[in-house]
């Protein structure tokens, strides 16, 4: 009897995999369970933000006061206003180097040319080392939210409402970057002081390194220290990791230089990839209650794009994610008390990425030969006085990594458990299901892993 739910729940469960929806028996089915587990592992990540460069979420982030950032720049006094600050000195080392360079400075575009030309620069180049005077708020925007390509897509369609021109603005403050990025940051803290209430100070992206546009330095920063950097030749490239193109291109390099994701031959598990996963964690990141563009009902792979997309939707669309995202940072009314949900899902990738890839791949001889391998891994599952008990088989298997505190019926929460339920689901069913051939066990494997889409394995594509 038993065994008969199970395989009529096998039948169900694999009719939804070809959608992008996964059914699950208990729960609600959430809507790109399987996309929104993969944007939280790769929160404030390079590895896997590289993979799926397109974000298409917006989550409240906080910074603990004391937490130290970097800016490189033409001016030996700390900066008014809004402006750029990195994660790491290295990067900002870039911008101080080409301030200190009049070959660069002057005909730099990534700086305004005034800032140069404006009494104040004595033709040299300084790092400034912050420190959050408080706890920052901050608006994080995930992918390669300020990298190059269509990694600016979501924030531009979304958050700017197709506002973003690349004309250069005129008046207002004189801030560094490429026009469309001053077009972002000037109307990013306009919304923070006007629609937001005031309640953000600033906003968290990822480009070759991580940035916050940080609406007001000198309220929100206290100098640590101001050194002058290492005068740079009158002509040619200036060195340095974070030189050239800063904030437009990719670039690797120096110690701790951000990792490229697989295309560069990175292993996933490299000090490289753990140091920038320690460097995204000045962040903290709410991963519960979060707004994104994958819970809509919208089309975001337009003609199978293995990427997705909002580009080609008309923003009449994309409003009520606005107002959702308006409404999610107007609501912000207590610290960020987020629960961990990326370790979480660490633990469940690392635990059956290989796995799966090998079932996937038919790797055992007989149908018998499986179902005993499964045996053997479901066992800390099984209680052997109830063995044809699947649906409690499946609840162990997908709760392990889930402390019992851990928050129930949130976004992330949802995701996390929805994703956990369609592994084991499908490892249960092709243990318990004695009728079930080889070739169809092996195929169950391959539509979840077709549905997983972990980053893991993108090497592998
Ligand atoms: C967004 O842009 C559309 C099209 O230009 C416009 O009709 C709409 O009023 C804008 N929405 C907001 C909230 O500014
Ligand atoms: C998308 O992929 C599905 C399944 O492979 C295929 O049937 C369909 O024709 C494709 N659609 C487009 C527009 O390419």
């Amino acid at each position: 009897m038993r065994l008969h739910q199970t395989w009529a729940g096998t039948l169900s469960l694999l009719t939804c995999l070809s959608s992008q929806t996964f059914a699950t028996e208990d729960t609600e089915p959430l809507e790109n369970a399987n996309h929104i587990f993969n944007a939280i592992q790769s929160t404030l990540r390079h590895y896997g933000s590289e993979i799926n460069y397109n974000g298409l979420s917006f989550y409240r982030a906080s910074v603990p006061k004391g937490t130290q950032f970097y800016h490189g720049t033409g001016l030996k006094d700390p900066i008014q206003g809004l402006e750029w600050l990195a994660f790491k000195p290295e990067h900002s080392l870039g911008f101080a180097h080409r301030s200190g360079n009049k070959f660069f400075a002057k005909k730099d575009l990534q700086q305004p040319l005034d800032e140069y030309t404006a009494p104040e620069w004595d033709g040299n180049g300084y790092l400034h080392t912050y420190a959050a005077a408080k706890d920052l708020r901050l608006l994080y925007i995930d992918g390669m939210s300020a990298g190059p390509g269509g990694g600016a897509e979501s924030q531009d369609r979304i958050l700017y409402n197709n506002t973003i021109t690349g004309d250069r603005p005129v008046g207002g403050p004189k801030i560094g970057g490429p026009p469309q990025e001053q077009q972002r940051a000037i109307e990013a803290c306009r919304m923070a002081k006007e629609d937001w209430g005031d309640k953000i100070d600033g906003i968290v992206r990822t480009e070759a390194d991580f940035e916050i546009i940080l609406c007001n330095f000198e309220r929100d920063l206290e100098v640590v220290h101001i050194t002058q950097t290492k005068p740079q030749e009158s002509s040619g490239r200036p060195g340095g990791p974070g030189g050239g193109k800063g904030r437009k291109g990719h670039h690797g390099g120096g110690p701790g230089g951000p990792p490229r994701g697989p295309r560069s031959g990175l292993k996933y598990w490299s000090l490289a990839t753990r140091f920038d996963e320690s460097l995204g964690k000045k962040v903290r990141i709410d991963l519960d209650n979060f707004v994104s563009a994958y819970t809509y009902g919208l089309d975001l792979f337009p003609n199978n794009a293995t990427v997705p997309k909002v580009g080609h939707l008309p923003v009449e669309e994309l409003q009520p994610i606005r107002q959702d995202v308006f409404k999610l940072l107007n609501t912000w009314d207590s610290p960020i008390d987020a629960f961990d949900w990326q370790t979480v899902i660490d633990m469940i990738v690392f635990q059956y990425s290989d796995e799966l890839k090998s079932l996937a791949a038919g790797t055992y001889s007989s149908a018998k030969e499986l179902r005993d391998h499964l045996e053997k891994l479901l066992e800390p599952f099984i209680d052997y006085r109830d063995f044809d008990n699947s649906e409690v088989i499946i609840n162990r298997c997908a709760s392990e990594w889930i402390p019992l505190s851990a928050p129930v019926g949130s976004l992330g929460g949802n995701a996390v458990r929805s994703v956990a339920r369609s592994v084991c689901s499908t490892l249960v069913s092709a243990m318990m299901d004695d009728e079930q051939d080889l070739e169809a066990s092996v195929t169950s494997f391959n539509d979840l892993v077709s549905y997983l889409r972990w980053t893991t394995w993108a090497a592998d594509e």
